[in-house]
């Protein structure tokens, strides 16, 4: 629908009242027949929106709530003084409460559940166990370098860099590198990482040396049978992919693993597996007589998977997309080629499996890679989401492949930032 008008423009100051809550953290108005995406607002507000874009066709505006004229109970005084209308652009949620922020994700995650699944599910947004109050988390933080060499975090959609000098997310780990405090002049970016186990590092980028860092991982979780125990720390690229949340690879393991009830001698896929994390624990419960075989697309971390699970003897990790590596064709299509490229299927994949984990990133497994897993029959799934709206739609073709959606959770394993995580489960349609 077009505005009737010449519509909003940039600048312009409107009064509006907030009436949801979007996938991306923004709060939704009306005026005169446009959207307005509207940051620092929270539904049943009313707020005086300023017009900070104008989206295509006109349709829509971003804008900021510059000023509340009617609060929600769930407003807060933001713990960080970088959040707000024109600053920093890394926390969507700072203004509302935390458990605010968790039902305004668990209506996020309902509503791409019934938009795009067609399902009505039931969920709540747990915390990540040790989390008290949503602050002092995040283990990895990409630090922006201005020309003049000052690091900082980029003000929201602008590669402008605002001097925040303390993160209020930043694990105390990150902190004490005092990133902000040195000059980076010659360097694009910084990453600092304050790891699970062992000292926090600080990497250039770009930059020739990358140092490894150890993540601990320690869940417990029940099964019919008992209790499952899983420790063991992984070495990982200080750049490669490791959950920022401290509390988050030991819940998401918990989560996946526990409903699926893994049994010795069975055959488990681990897809999209980085340095292994589910392949290993998958690997201690389909013991010697089972099998795991694990993907990822990532070198540096197939090499590293690959050398710490080869002692099990029952891991077989396969270097590659997960799309190519089942033969089917690539989810995304690229400009000029007219037919989606499809590569020929390993042949060390199985041709069923009895369990599969996926944990693919924001863009989800797609349909193809969905149909694929589901014609290995396996007689439980566990996805590990990062993204509500991809997996709502790897939901829908799991149904269509003859799988339903068994059991979801969600963790706020980003506090303070529009993020959620869901560990889904499925399993063969008997009807
Ligand atoms: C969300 S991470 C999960 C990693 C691992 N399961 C963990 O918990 O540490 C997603 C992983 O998928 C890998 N990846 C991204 N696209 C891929 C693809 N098309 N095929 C295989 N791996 C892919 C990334 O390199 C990354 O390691």
């Amino acid at each position: 629908m077009t505005p009737p008008g010449p519509g909003l423009a940039v600048g312009d100051a409107v009064d509006v009242e907030v009436t949801a809550f979007a996938h991306g953290g923004h709060g939704v108005a009306r005026h005169e027949g446009q959207v307005l995406f509207v940051r620092h607002a929270v539904p049943g507000e009313r707020v005086l929106a300023r017009v900070t874009e104008v989206g295509s066709g006109a349709r829509f505006v971003r804008a900021d709530a510059v000023e509340v004229l009617v609060p929600s109970a769930d407003r807060v005084e933001p713990p960080c003084p970088w959040a707000g209308p024109g600053a920093c652009g890394g926390c969507d949620l700072q203004h509302v409460s935390l458990a605010g922020q968790r039902r305004l994700k668990a209506g996020v995650v309902r509503e791409q559940m019934a938009r795009l699944a067609g399902l009505e599910v039931d969920v709540e947004v747990e915390p990540v166990p040790g989390d008290a109050d949503g602050l002092d988390w995040r283990t990895r933080v990409e630090f922006a370098v201005d020309a003049d060499g000052r690091a900082g975090l980029r003000r929201f959609r602008s590669h402008e860099v605002v001097p925040v000098d303390h993160c209020r997310i930043a694990a105390p780990g990150v902190d004490r590198l005092r990133v902000t405090d040195r000059s980076w002049a010659g360097s694009d970016a910084v990453d600092a990482v304050a790891p699970t186990a062992g000292e926090p590092v600080v990497v250039e980028v770009p930059g020739a040396d990358v140092p490894d860092v150890v993540e601990r991982v320690e869940a417990t979780w029940e099964v019919p049978d008992g209790t499952v125990r899983f420790a063991r720390d992984f070495t990982v690229s200080a750049r490669g992919f490791w959950q920022v949340h401290p509390g988050a690879a030991s819940t998401f393991l918990a989560a996946a693993l526990g409903p699926l009830d893994v049994r010795p001698g069975e055959r488990a896929l681990d897809l999209y597996c980085g340095v292994g994390l589910f392949a290993a624990a998958l690997s201690e419960a389909v013991g010697p007589r089972g099998q795991v075989v694990a993907v990822e697309a990532d070198r540096d971390a197939v090499e590293r998977a690959e050398r710490d699970l080869a002692p099990a003897g029952n891991v077989v990790v396969v270097a590659g997309r997960v799309d190519d590596v089942f033969g089917v064709p690539r989810a995304e299509r690229r400009r000029g080629r007219s037919r989606p490229r499809r590569a020929a299927r390993s042949p060390l994949l199985p041709p069923a499996a009895d369990v599969v984990v996926l944990d693919p990133p924001r863009t989800g497994a797609g349909t193809a890679v969905v149909r694929a897993v589901a014609a290995m029959r396996p007689r439980a799934v566990a996805y590990v989401a990062c993204d509500p709206a991809a997996l709502a739609r790897d939901t829908a073709a799991f149904a269509a492949a003859g799988y339903r959606l068994d059991a979801l959770r969600a963790f706020d394993a980003f506090p303070m930032t529009h993020h959620v995580e869901c560990v889904a489960h499925f399993v063969p349609d008997a009807g």
